[in-house]
């Protein structure tokens, strides 16, 4: 028998912040202080159980929170009248709210301001849609299909979506809705995890005898995943853990296809494939299952500080881009830390699905996200073109972007070296005014990476050009001439 787990499977990148930021306030937990969860923090039982043994209270007003108290706000995001209350109450929050839904707030509370109407495509009960329509005073249509938008007839809306609806229902929604002749600005905010995971999910069960969907009951993206995998698999069973396998059915299946909801947790993908493993494969086969979950382990594991990753772009804005790492997890590339040129915007440079190397700057930004940088990739880069051109005795361009105590400080590209006023020139220099702004063209004569040094010489290139011209002279000099 052959297992296959999709390439993307588990926990997404807003839930793995939300799940660790959870187990990182109990465990970290003062004075006994009451720690909350609005409503379960994933759909996931075994987690949620642990959590709520760990001291991680799961309520479902805030009207049931203590003031002081510590409350967890989970990747689904609030209304904006309960941080006020939250406020009101002196409730401490963690915000976990996954950045692509904090997009969707901002989106619906501007234009709500700006006076159009605001079309949620989606599920009314669905706490991500619920906390949506709080940005906009909950007065935002909400369809679940093409049917129920049929009653729209106002005259300029925002349609965002839920960000785990289907492509497909989103798309007809939008076709009644333009047939209505209203002035549409369409988001597209179906997060792309989801449709990564999903796109996976339905190539896969197009190829396997059977498919094995794993996660909670009342999680609605993996119910999404489950009606997929049937469309595509016939024998396709959704379970919540090992437990819930159905062995029988699936043991005489050559090749099962495993795909895990965003609440997932890895631990229980590895428990189905090991009881997979005990019970129908052969003997011979449980190398390939150890293989299977060190496979697993690898690509769960955190890349440390430094180092240097690529992924492919799953989402990006104007103040960040998410890369996802190896399908299972996920980095943040700000603004700040990419290399942009002038007035160049994270969007100019980096598009869904370019590939990107960059380096870990930070495994945790204390919200479970792990940070990238491509600027300090690049000067990684550039310190070695430094180190070389001073080996090679080879020039460089740099900027004088700064006047200093006895010199100028001169860019090359991300990395900024010293130039002793000496060195600016082979006549007397008085002041460095006349140079600042100025490209010049250097040699390197100090570099110290480790201590952020670099020295470089613009009369080193004006003595060399002058000894130039002198030999030439004097070896085309006649007697005579
Ligand atoms: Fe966020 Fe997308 Fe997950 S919206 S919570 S990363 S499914």
């Amino acid at each position: 028998m052959e297992i296959i787990v999709a390439k993307h499977s588990g926990f997404c990148f807003g839930v793995q912040k939300a799940v660790d930021s959870a187990y990182k306030c109990v465990e970290n937990r003062m004075n006994d202080v009451p720690i909350y969860t609005h409503g379960q923090i994933i759909h996931n039982r075994d987690v949620t159980d642990e959590l709520e043994s760990k001291g991680a209270k799961i309520i479902e007003d805030l009207s049931e929170a203590e003031p002081g108290s510590i409350l967890i706000v989970r990747s689904h995001g609030e209304t904006k009248q309960f941080y006020e209350d939250a406020k009101g109450k002196g409730i401490h929050l963690v915000d976990t709210t996954c950045p692509f839904v904090r997009r969707i707030h901002d989106l619906v509370a501007e234009a709500h301001k700006n006076g159009k109407d605001i079309i949620i495509v989606g599920d009314p009960n669905h706490p991500e849609v619920i906390g949506t329509n709080g940005w906009c005073d909950n007065t935002a249509y909400i369809f679940r299909d093409p049917e129920e938008a049929a009653v729209y007839h106002g005259s300029s809306a925002l349609v965002v979506s839920q960000t785990t609806s289907r492509i497909s229902t989103f798309q007809e929604v939008l076709d009644v809705l333009r047939a209505s002749g209203a002035e549409l600005e369409v988001m597209n905010t179906i997060c792309s995890a989801t449709e990564e995971r999903q796109k996976s999910a339905r190539e896969l069960a197009k190829k396997m005898d059977a498919m094995i969907v794993i996660g909670g009951k009342n999680s609605s993206n993996t119910k999404k995943l489950y009606e997929i995998c049937r469309s595509q698999c016939p024998k396709s069973f959704f379970v919540e853990n090992n437990k819930e396998l159905p062995l029988k059915e699936i043991s005489k299946c050559n090749r099962i296809g495993i795909v895990a909801g965003a609440s997932t947790p890895e631990r229980i993908i590895k428990e189905v494939i090991s009881t997979m493993s005990d019970n129908i494969t052969k003997d011979n086969e449980n190398v390939t299952m150890a293989d299977l979950m060190e496979e697993i382990d690898a690509s769960m594991r955190l890349p440390h500080n430094g180092e240097i990753v690529t992924g492919s772009v799953v989402d990006v804005n104007d103040s960040q881009a998410i890369i996802n790492l190896n399908g299972k997890r996920d980095g943040i590339l700000t603004a700040h830390e990419a290399s942009l040129e002038g007035d160049q915007k994270l969007t100019d440079v980096f598009h869904k699905g370019d590939t990107v190397e960059a380096k870990v700057i930070k495994t945790d930004d204390n919200e479970g996200g792990i940070l990238l940088s491509t600027k300090k990739l690049e000067v990684n880069k550039h310190w070695e073109e430094i180190t070389e051109a001073l080996e090679n005795k080879t020039n460089i361009e740099v900027k004088v972007v700064r006047i200093v105590k006895g010199g100028v400080i001169a860019a090359y590209k991300e990395v900024s070296g010293f130039i002793p006023m000496s060195q600016l020139s082979n006549r007397y220099v008085e002041s460095a005014d006349e140079f600042l702004g100025q490209v010049l063209t250097v040699k390197v004569t100090r570099v110290d990476q480790k201590r952020n040094r670099a020295v470089f010489s613009h009369k080193a290139v004006l003595a060399e050009e002058r000894q130039k011209k002198l030999d030439e002279i004097w070896e085309t000099l006649k007697v005579g001439d």
